[in-house]
């Protein structure tokens, strides 16, 4: 067996990877046999090889120009955008109940990702973030797709994608809770894949104890590998999807309570303008802010991240004054089902992201564990924005972020995207949707709305006395 492998790893010289397997239990070599199966070397050291090969990135921000983009109806910004046609948003919000009413509309949730800088020591969705309730990221997103299943009348299928390090937890804990109300046959559990740390200096993979390599989710972008992925009967949970005649796939990132998931309004400028792929931006408020930059070339869209964005060209501004490059994206996007299973058979869809970061490691030669100071190491990740320029007639939407966008990222304490500034901004919200239906709110007083109570202004507005007051911490619920 350990001859066997040798070999096989010999190709690659990753045999140091056995170094220690005499020493390792039984249950050790079999779980450190199937990490070694799990690995493509081969495409390991193909990226390790062109690790210094120039982004394309930055080629295309020097041809870059304002993407196609609609406005939701709470933006007040005034700066016109440049459309593909004009649509009103009565006409996009009709557009959207249509293809609810239909039943052709699914969502999925991406929560793989590690939440190294939120240090909670269980799956990120598990986080409590109500600021009344302490109902936890899960408990929004599972409410919400079950608030939108009861107004559109079918079981909306909820696709969740979990990494080999939120998977477990992540499944106990969703059946646990009864999936929320949702019923269990309509939540597709599945795990996205990973990829090793390889050692900046020489490429090899290092392991993180004796018995483990150090392995890691393989990005956001793993969704489009792991939901085609087919299981022993043939079929894949987009297959799953599209037998249900799910045709639109409601993307969004665990760490967003504020997100309008199946937003009617959203959906419908994806169905009138036939995009393959819409995904909501905010404005920058400033040219370096940290967001992903969403621009047009040669009338296809694509994602630079901002530390690939040359400041001389974000700087660039029109005749009126306003940013050239001023679209951020917020990582809420609508996919044609039709697009992923396309793009999933061309194995070029997704590039893979090189990170240079400090990945603990064990030496080979003293067997020691050692926390590196310094970058040492690099992850190989993909990003499911890449799938923009395989879009046809990709297209963007402004949100404004007090109604959309709050992402749980940074530790308590931590001034931005922190516990306290996310459960500020869901009770701010609150408080705008009970004023908005004529309740008075005293500044300040924490309320919180469950999404089965009302999942927009709209709806609260028929649930709400006007003159109700809200003088103390209140959360609404059914
Ligand atoms: P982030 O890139 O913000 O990562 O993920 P993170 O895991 O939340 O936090 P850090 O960077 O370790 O502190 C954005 C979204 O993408 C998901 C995350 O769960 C989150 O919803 N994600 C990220 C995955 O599903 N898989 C991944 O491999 C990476």
């Amino acid at each position: 067996m350990k001859n066997q492998i040798i070999n096989h790893l010999k190709q690659y010289g990753q045999e140091h990877l056995l170094t220690f397997w005499d020493s390792l239990s039984d249950s050790e070599q079999r779980e450190l046999t199937n990490q070694i199966e799990s690995i493509d070397f081969a495409l390991a050291a193909q990226l390790y090889e062109h690790r210094n090969t120039p982004a394309e990135s930055l080629t295309i921000a020097n041809r870059a120009s304002d993407p196609p983009a609609y406005k939701f109806s709470t933006v007040t910004d005034p700066t016109p955008c440049k459309t593909r046609k004009p649509i009103s948003f009565q006409e996009a919000i009709s557009a959207g109940h249509d293809v609810l009413c239909h039943g052709k509309v699914g969502v999925i949730l991406v929560a793989g990702g590690q939440g190294t800088r939120l240090g909670f020591p269980h799956p990120k969705g598990m986080y409590p973030i109500g600021p009344v309730s302490e109902a936890t990221l899960f408990q929004f997103h599972f409410e919400k797709v079950l608030a939108a299943s009861k107004h559109y009348g079918y079981q909306i299928p909820y696709a969740i994608m979990t990494s080999p390090a939120t998977h477990h937890e992540t499944v106990d804990f969703l059946a646990q809770k009864n999936y929320f109300g949702l019923r269990k046959d309509d939540v597709f559990i599945f795990c996205q894949g990973t990829m090793p740390a390889v050692s900046l200096e020489t490429g090899k993979v290092l392991l993180n104890s004796k018995g483990n390599i150090a392995l890691s989710p393989d990005g956001h972008g793993g969704m489009l590998a792991a939901i085609t992925q087919k299981n022993r009967n043939g079929t894949s949970v987009l297959d799953c999807l599209q037998q249900r005649g799910i045709e639109y796939l409601f993307y969004n990132q665990v760490d967003n309570p504020l997100v309008r998931i199946c937003s009617p309004e959203f959906l419908g400028y994806h169905v009138l303008i036939g995009s393959e792929l819409t995904s909501q931006v905010i404005r920058k408020r400033f040219p370096t802010d940290k967001v992903g930059n969403i621009v047009e070339v040669d009338g296809r869209l694509y994602v630079i991240e901002y530390s690939d964005l040359p400041e001389e060209i974000a700087r660039q501004t029109n005749s009126n004054g306003s940013l050239k490059i001023w679209a951020g994206s917020i990582a809420v996007h609508i996919f044609n089902t039709a697009l992923l299973d396309r793009t999933s058979k061309i194995a070029t869809s997704l590039p893979f992201h090189i990170a240079r970061k400090k990945v603990p490691f064990v030496d080979i030669s003293s067997g020691e564990q050692i926390k590196p100071e310094k970058e040492n190491a690099i992850k190989f990740e993909r990003f499911i924005f890449d799938l923009l320029p395989s879009a046809e007639n990709a297209v963007v939407v402004e949100v404004d972020p007090p109604n959309h966008y709050a992402p749980l990222k940074n530790a308590l304490g931590s001034l931005t995207d922190s516990p306290e500034t996310v459960k500020h901004d869901l009770s701010a919200m609150y408080s705008d949707w009970l004023r908005n239906a004529g309740a008075v709110v005293i500044t300040e007083t924490p309320v919180e709305i469950s999404p089965l109570f009302a999942d927009s202004p709209e709806y609260l507005k028929q649930k709400i006395k006007k003159g109700t007051v809200f003088d103390k911490p209140t959360y609404l619920q059914n």
